[in-house]
């Protein structure tokens, strides 16, 4: 198990913090050649200090994935560096609050050139190389939102719910690729993203982890998904072991979207 991905090489995008700086180590941690992608430069340099640390092999590329030369360059590097890719994990995303009326153009199309386009550039760029290997995957990340909604969140959920419609037809495009495209749908996970939502969720009567604790609670399983969580499930769907499994999203939401939001009485 420890060198299931010996020889595979692994592009993560956003793999400088939260779900993709774990996604990142964990897929090293099993051999994998990782090309990290972030435009955040201090958190990519960290996340390949600590994979290189542990014995791992990463390169890193500060890119921003919502444009088309940065992405094109950095398949180019990572493909030079390790000599082919096998498996994109799109885990860069941003969240931007407001309702039609209050939501900026620029956050909506900030919305939807990292969280959309961005997995419409590394596909461009990445399955080319993937194609040469005789197989792959591509892993994409939406949201629980991409199904059930909050309020504020018009330009994030439209931006997600693409991603499953775009896996679909990805995952349609490179079937004969023997190229499996799968979106992955997450609840509330324990990373910096969350908890900046936590600290605009918080009030004097809140802190930020008062909120973390009760977002953990609305989770039937009573615990919010860890990075760990994400990255235990990308190590299966990318595996020999999910060869079965393309078109379709996994949610990984601790049970969160099992449940209507009126009980009945006891
Ligand atoms: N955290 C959650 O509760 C949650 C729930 C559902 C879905 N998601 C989705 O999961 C994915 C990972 O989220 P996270 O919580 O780890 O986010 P995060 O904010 O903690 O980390 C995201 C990483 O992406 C990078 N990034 C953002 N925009 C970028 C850009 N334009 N170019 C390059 N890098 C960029 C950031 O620098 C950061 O390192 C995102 O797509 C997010 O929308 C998160």
């Amino acid at each position: 198990m420890a060198n299931r991905y010996e020889g595979k090489v692994v592009l993560v995008t956003g793999a400088g913090k939260g779900m993709g700086e774990s996604i990142a180590q964990n897929f090293a941690k099993e051999g994998a050649a990782v090309g990290l992608l972030d435009w955040d430069e201090t958190a990519l340099k960290a996340n390949v200090k600590a994979i290189t640390d542990a014995g791992g092999k990463a390169l890193g590329v500060k890119a921003n994935v919502g444009l088309l030369v940065d992405v094109e360059k950095a398949v180019k590097e990572i493909v030079e560096e390790f000599g082919g890719l096998d498996i994109i994990v799109n885990a860069a995303g941003i969240i931007r609050y407001g309702t039609a009326e209050e939501l900026s153009e620029k956050d909506w199309d900030d919305l939807m050139n990292v969280n959309t386009k961005a997995i419409f550039l590394t596909s461009k760029f990445g399955i080319p190389h993937i194609k040469k290997r005789g197989k792959g995957c591509v892993l994409n990340f939406s949201s629980v939102q991409a199904f059930v909604s909050q309020t504020q969140v018009v330009g994030y959920t439209a931006s997600k719910g693409a991603v499953i419609a775009m896996t679909r037809t990805l995952a349609m495009d490179h079937a004969a690729d023997q190229i499996r495209v799968i979106a992955i749908a997450p609840g509330s996970t324990d990373t910096p993203m969350l908890r900046q939502g936590a600290e605009q969720a918080a009030n004097a009567n809140k802190t930020p982890d008062d909120v973390l604790r009760q977002w953990a609670k609305d989770h039937p399983l009573g615990r919010l998904q860890t990075p760990q969580d994400m990255a235990n499930l990308c190590l299966f769907l990318a595996s020999d072991d999910a060869s079965a499994i393309t078109g379709t999203s996994i949610t990984i939401d601790c049970g969160l979207t099992m449940q209507v939001a009126v009980a009945l009485e006891q």
